[in-house]
């Protein structure tokens, strides 16, 4: 598929930014790192209800023994996967019957884009074709939220096309109850962006096409009718 440590470039880039991500203004606390988690749900009186558990996603149901009401993930997540089918699977195992994923992240229309010189008003150009397959190799030492210069530069990602995404979490047994796709994301992914009054970056303009989307998808429990089952959908920063 690719070069066979690309698990351990990553882990070594975002081991380098939890420093920097507590640091990081539009973090505010920072990313999780088995200790500086463990501090921070101190800090915030959790630590008698927050466990952490440290794996590879793709090895969390040989670390963790229970299903969940519910499964959260939010923004930077499905990038770092080579196999979204796979990341489906490990998903549905951990919701229980009427439980659910619900989850906010990155649109894949926004990785086709980048910033690029001599763009008008810092508008993005084409980078990476939607239907890209293979893995992406990164060597740039900049970081999404930090100023300071990464020492471990090389990232590798995937792109998923937002039908796989979907069609993988049908497949692994999940209902899709809503998909919602925004024209704002969490970070200033690329300079013609503006910080709304949710800390959000939206276009200025119009909306050229989606930054994030997000989804609730439930396991449904046979024991219950289906319209009991329905959720309303959670509020949404977006204007549209
Ligand atoms: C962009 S950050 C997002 C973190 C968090 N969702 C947030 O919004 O701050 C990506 C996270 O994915 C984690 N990660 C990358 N590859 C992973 C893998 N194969 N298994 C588990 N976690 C992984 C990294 O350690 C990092 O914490």
């Amino acid at each position: 598929m690719t070069d066979p440590s690309w698990l351990e470039y990553n882990r070594r880039g975002w081991d380098e930014r939890v420093d920097l991500h507590l640091e990081a203004e539009s973090y505010d606390l920072g990313p999780l790192r088995f200790t500086v988690a463990r501090t921070l749900a101190d800090e915030l009186g959790f630590s008698d209800r927050a466990r952490f558990v440290e794996a590879d996603v793709y090895d969390a149901p040989k670390v963790l023994n229970e299903v969940f009401d519910l499964v959260f993930i939010n923004w930077g997540a499905l990038c770092w996967l080579p196999d979204i089918r796979r990341w489906a699977e490990v998903v549905a195992h951990f919701i229980k019957p009427g439980g659910a994923l619900y989850q906010i992240e990155n649109h894949p229309c926004a990785e086709v884009f980048e910033n690029q010189e001599g763009m008008p008003g810092g508008m993005p150009g084409y980078s990476i074709p939607y239907f890209t397959r293979e893995a992406l190799r990164f060597d740039d030492p900049s970081d999404y939220a930090s100023p300071s210069p990464l020492q471990n530069p090389v990232r590798y990602e995937w792109s998923h096309p937002l039908g796989e995404i979907v069609s993988s979490l049908i497949a692994s047994g999940l209902t899709l109850n809503w998909l919602h796709e925004h024209d704002s994301t969490s970070f200033q992914r690329y300079s013609a962006l503006v910080k709304d009054s949710y800390g959000m970056y939206r276009w200025p303009d119009k909306g050229w096409f989606p930054l994030s989307f997000s989804l609730r998808a439930g396991r449904l429990d046979t024991r219950v009718g289906r319209a009991e089952q329905q959720s309303r959908p959670a509020k949404v920063i977006s204007n549209q």
